[in-house]
């Protein structure tokens, strides 16, 4: 495991640990031994090509005329061949806990959202919510998880953000390693997914990503290279749209050259649910045609029989396809006798959905310090959010639906297959209350602006609750709703003592932000996201969480203020059948989120990287070593009154020749008041290179490389110079 462990760190992997006795023991599905390719080999040597063609066929369980004996509705199911023994394969949905929508009686723990463990900066948090996922799965008969989003936030308005680890590819994809290991280690084969640049959910179907070969390298596809060669993932999940003129599951470039050949991943590439347009896919990489109910025509059925017949296919290339499959069944240990799943342990996955969600709860002002809220805070206003409810999540094919959620209907321009508008049931007005000790704590729902305000002057202090829905299949505004700003406003206006606790996607503009005297970004904060919430209101936590995506201070700032195509998506219903192509240029190249604002020079309103806490924090004697790559070293101090966790960030501000800003590396420390750490950073070697297409390899510049530590992105507390001599990277 990577980094510190901090306060509570080595219970929650203590409790991951006993979420399955088989936790721990990752399999190397990136690097497989000479015995499992003797497996394969073995196996592939005995399938008639019937039997190799059922591996290759996904089904989609909800649309299949009749089920399988013991497969429950879910988003995927391919037939196993028992002589074999090569087992069915039985898939679920997604990242954020088993998705349950539709089962009736099948509970599941909801982690927060993704975007929320990336604020965590913890590798080892978001091990412990994959072997949480990867056991409930394993539990309820699941053998793949479609977990891993790992796209890189480009837009603040992209729908799924709340699926995704933020706008840098070494957060993001280290994040995105640990989660899939996490999960593999309950030995079920988790996904990577979408590969790669669905950035916006209008269009998806028929959008054509534009970029330079070097810009995609340095910034999403680095993100999944990352993912896949420290996670191991067993399944890459190609996207809908295409990228550089291909749809992405027929794209020969990005699955044969950079996945298979570069980065020599020996997985299997598996489609995205109605991805996949022509049986060529095959040829050009993709392994495995999922939900081919939703594809035109299930392609790797009878037109891949064709044109295995005919030579367009060869049955060199199906026997690569299938082996990779078995391949990665064998390395997550589905063929060998496996230790029966451990009793389903509710309480204890739910306390790793706790910890998760303090974790990557962030504290994004706090004026006065008015937090965390003193014992003497008698009357408290609790409004709107449905905070006397529960907290929000994220709609689409991750949603988990936990005993006891509140589904509200979804709204008309939503996707029709969407379940509605999920509560968890995680009251943050109960939680409140059992903190208040004598206090009163009073809720209104903010629905009737005026009464909300009347209760917040009658209070000594305001929490408002602002929520903000966003789902799969749609992008988001992105402001609050104007009935939500009002109501903050009014609120603020009649109690200047107001706290703002957002429930959000991603990133939102705050034009009311002067208003409010602190703000915290609680995201979708998962099943106990509502005690989590309380919890740091009265500072029984600390504030820990570091935004992993930029907050920009107005609509100017942006590459794009609004989803390329939407006019048109909007004007056709959403159906992707009926939308026509377009394309959108990712003009911003590698310069993502807070590389952008920085080549740009805007200030943001909250920078990447940042956060608050309970106490302050200073860093200082700077060491840089140079050479063939950097180290630094820092010593972190915790100046304030409090324990809290610094994250020390490194950061590269210039390159010889270039200015240009890039996450290196960072370290989470743990420090009591008045504690001092010195700490070692090294950077990750191809995010101090460039990507060079002519001698495709990344190359390291001879020279200087200006560098910073600090809080945040534009925090350089710290700097330091190294002197590099110059390398050359294989990809
Ligand atoms: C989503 C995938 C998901 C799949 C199966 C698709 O619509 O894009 O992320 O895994 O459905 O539910």
């Amino acid at each position: 495991m990577r980094g510190l462990l901090c306060n509570g760190l080595s219970a929650i992997a203590a409790l991951a640990a006993l979420a399955s006795p088989t936790a721990g023991q990752t399999h190397e599905s990136g690097a497989p031994s000479p015995a499992i390719e003797a497996r394969v080999a073995s196996l592939l040597g005995q399938m008639t090509l019937e039997e190799k063609l059922t591996l290759v066929n996904g089904r989609f369980p909800r649309m299949m005329k009749s089920l399988p004996a013991g497969v429950i509705p879910s988003a995927g199911y391919v037939a196993g061949v028992a002589r074999l023994g090569v087992p069915e394969m039985k898939e679920s949905d997604a990242s954020l806990g088993v998705a349950n929508a539709g089962r009736t009686g099948d509970d599941a723990v909801a982690l927060p959202s993704a975007l929320a463990l990336a604020a965590s900066w913890d590798a080892d948090m978001a091990y412990a919510g994959g072997a949480m996922i990867g056991g409930e799965a394993r539990h309820k008969g699941f053998n793949v998880l479609l977990a891993g989003g790992v796209n890189l936030v480009r837009d603040p308005f992209n729908g799924r953000n709340f699926e995704y680890l933020g706008e840098d590819p070494l957060l993001a994809g280290r994040m995105a390693a640990a989660s899939v290991r996490g999960v593999q280690s309950q030995h079920v084969i988790s996904t990577v997914k979408h590969f790669v640049l669905n950035a916006q959910e209008t269009g998806r179907h028929v959008l054509d990503a534009r970029i330079g070969e070097a810009a995609l390298r340095e910034s999403d596809l680095l993100a999944f290279e990352i993912a896949i060669e420290s996670g191991a993932p067993g399944a890459v999940m190609c996207a809908y749209n295409k990228v550089g003129g291909a749809y992405a599951c027929e794209n020969p470039h990005i699955l044969t050259d950079v996945l298979k050949t570069d980065w020599g991943w020996k997985g299997f590439v598996m489609s995205d649910w109605g991805a996949v347009h022509t049986v060529e896919a095959a040829r050009a990489g993709l392994d495995q045609e999922s939900g081919q109910e939703l594809d035109q025509e299930a392609y790797f059925d009878a037109p891949l029989r064709a044109a295995l017949a005919d030579g367009r296919v060869s049955l060199t290339r199906l026997n690569d396809m299938v082996g990779r499959i078995l391949r990665s069944q064998l390395a997550t240990g589905l063929m060998d006798p496996l230790p029966a799943a451990g009793p389903y342990d509710k309480a204890a996955d739910a306390a790793i959905a706790q910890a998760e969600a303090e974790a990557g709860l962030l504290l994004l002002k706090n004026e006065g310090d008015i937090l965390p809220l003193a014992a003497g805070a008698r009357r408290i206003a609790v409004i709107g959010g449905h905070a006397d409810v529960g907290v929000l999540s994220g709609g689409g094919s991750s949603q988990v639906i936990p005993a006891g959620s509140l589904v509200r209907a979804r709204p008309a321009a939503s996707p029709a297959w969407s379940e509605g508008i999920v509560y968890h049931p995680s009251s943050p007005l109960a939680a409140i209350r059992s903190r208040a000790g004598s206090g009163v704590v009073q809720f209104d729902p903010g629905e009737d602006i005026a009464s909300a305000a009347r209760l917040a002057r009658d209070s000594d202090v305001a929490v408002v609750f602002a929520e903000q829905w966003t789902t799969e299949g749609a992008d988001a505004p992105l402001s609050l709703s104007d009935h939500q700003e009002a109501l903050i406003g009014a609120v603020a206006t009649a109690n200047p003592r107001t706290i703002v606790v957002l429930e959000n996607g991603g990133p939102v503009l705050m034009p009311w932000i002067d208003a409010a005297k602190a703000v915290v970004e609680a995201w979708y904060p998962g099943q106990r996201g509502g005690e989590a919430i309380a919890r740091l209101l009265f500072g029984e936590v600390s504030p820990k969480g570091r935004l992993p995506v930029t907050f920009a201070a107005g609509p100017d700032q942006l590459v794009r203020p609004s989803p390329p195509g939407l006019a048109m998506a909007t004007a056709e219903g959403l159906k992707p059948e009926a939308q026509a192509p377009f394309a959108v240029n990712y003009v911003e190249g590698s310069s993502v989120g807070y590389r952008w604002f920085a080549e740009k020079d805007r200030k943001p309103l909250f920078p990447f990287g940042y956060g608050l806490s309970y106490t302050r924090f200073h860093y200082g004697r700077l060491k840089a070593t140079g050479g063939s790559g950097v180290t630094v070293q820092v010593e972190v101090a915790n100046i304030g009154q409090r324990p809290g966790v610094a994250v020390a960030q490194l950061y590269l501000a210039k390159s010889p020749g270039r200015t240009q800003q890039r996450l290196l590396g960072w370290r989470r420390v743990a420090l009591k008041p008045g504690e001092r750490r010195r700490v070692e950073i090294t950077a990750e070697p191809r995010l101090l290179a460039d990507w060079d297409e002519a001698a495709h390899d990344w190359r390291i510049r001879p020279g200087a490389y200006a560098l910073f530590v600090g809080d945040n992105a534009d925090d350089r507390a710290a700097t330091a110079q190294a002197v590099l001599r110059g390398a050359e990277l294989k990809p």
